[in-house]
């Protein structure tokens, strides 16, 4: 059996560890043989490829990132499909194994339906990629996020401020709310509940009568808000990237002003940024990278290809990779609700 492996687009801890289960299960496992490429469809469309033996993956299980780098190339407008398909041919693949979050898998879902052998493994700090319950790396940028709220508390408190943290999360608030149900956050905006400053204020005014002083406001790069009773939205900056994608950030700091402006109560804020991408992985991100890298490697053995890996309840399964097609996947209300109870 010969398979491929790549990883493409935000890098997340983990994949090193799907890596390195997904080279021992072929080589182990089946006596086969694994080619990595390099910076996600890139390295398919311009052959730039590595053997991975099992001196190749000694080592990196703590490692955050991914030995094989990333991109967010897009296959089918940067290569096109003949050129995908030329790759499999000549590197004389038998399957290629995809870990990508929404991006990446919705067009390994399109090129396995153009008939290529493909398995998908899902892998986000976002946590939004449908079909699975959780994606590794998300439990490790959440303890990063923890961490910070709770470090954070103590300045807050001592200096008698609002302390607005802007986490990740484009289209789904799950490292918003779960950071904020974790770390005991006051307020929680995420792009699933859209709120009004109004709102936001009255949470902090409720607190600061019962004489707390202080507050944490979590508030996700893609939150969402809905006019307040004057009728006007906050002004979240949307930049664009070099190729003409949104680039999120921003927020926070929007969201600050508007407190401190209305309240006269300083307030600050932090954006947590790419420092939650990195670190060493958790153990349960170590975990269930490790078993979705050999679950994959066991599709591609009995041909199981257009599937992707995926997490269900505490047990690996795979469903159909153009699962991933239907769209970020929300947060489940109930966790809102739970970080709600703690709210002002
Ligand atoms: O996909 C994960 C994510 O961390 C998003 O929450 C964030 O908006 C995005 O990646 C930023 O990625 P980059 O700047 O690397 O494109």
């Amino acid at each position: 059996m010969r398979l491929g492996i790549m990883t493409g687009g935000g890098d997340c801890p983990g994949l090193n560890a799907v890596i390195r289960a997904a080279v021992a299960r072929t080589l182990r496992t089946y006596e086969g043989h694994m080619l990595g490429f390099e910076n996600g469809w890139l390295g398919l469309i311009n052959n730039r490829v590595r053997d991975l033996d099992l001196n190749a993956i000694s080592g990196i299980l703590p490692r955050g990132g991914t030995m094989l780098g990333t991109s967010r190339t897009d296959p089918l407008r940067e290569g096109g499909l003949d050129a995908i398909k030329e790759g499999f041919e000549f590197h004389r693949l038998d399957g290629l194994l995809v870990c990508g979050g929404d991006g990446t898998l919705s067009a390994a879902a399109q090129l396995a339906e153009q008939g290529l052998p493909i398995v998908g493994i899902p892998k986000t700090i976002d946590n939004d990629v449908r079909g699975t319950d959780y994606s590794f790396g998300f439990d490790t940028a959440l303890s990063t996020v923890v961490r910070a709220v709770d470090a954070l508390h103590s300045t807050a408190e001592s200096h008698d401020r609002v302390i607005v943290v802007e986490v990740m999360g484009r289209h789904c608030g799950w490292l918003a709310i779960c950071a904020g149900l974790a770390g005991g956050a006051d307020v929680v905006v995420a792009p699933e509940q859209p709120t009004t400053i109004d709102d936001v204020c009255e949470l902090i005014q409720r607190r600061l009568a019962r004489g707390r002083d202080f507050s944490i406001v979590v508030v996700a790069e893609g939150a969402r808000f809905k006019p307040d009773a004057s009728g006007r939205t906050p002004p979240i900056p949307r930049r664009l990237d070099h190729k003409g994608r949104v680039r999120y950030g921003g927020v926070g700091e929007v969201v600050a002003v508007e407190i401190e402006q209305r309240l006269g109560i300083e307030t600050r804020t932090v954006t947590l940024g790419y420092i939650q991408r990195g670190g060493t992985p958790t153990a349960f991100d170590r975990m269930l990278g490790s078993r979705m890298g050999i679950a994959a490697v066991d599709l591609a053995a009995v041909q199981q290809f257009g599937r992707m890996v995926s997490l269900q309840g505490s047990t690996i399964h795979s469903v159909e990779l153009s699962a991933v097609r239907g769209g970020p996947r929300p947060v489940n209300p109930e966790l809102y609700e739970a970080a709600r109870v703690f709210f002002g």
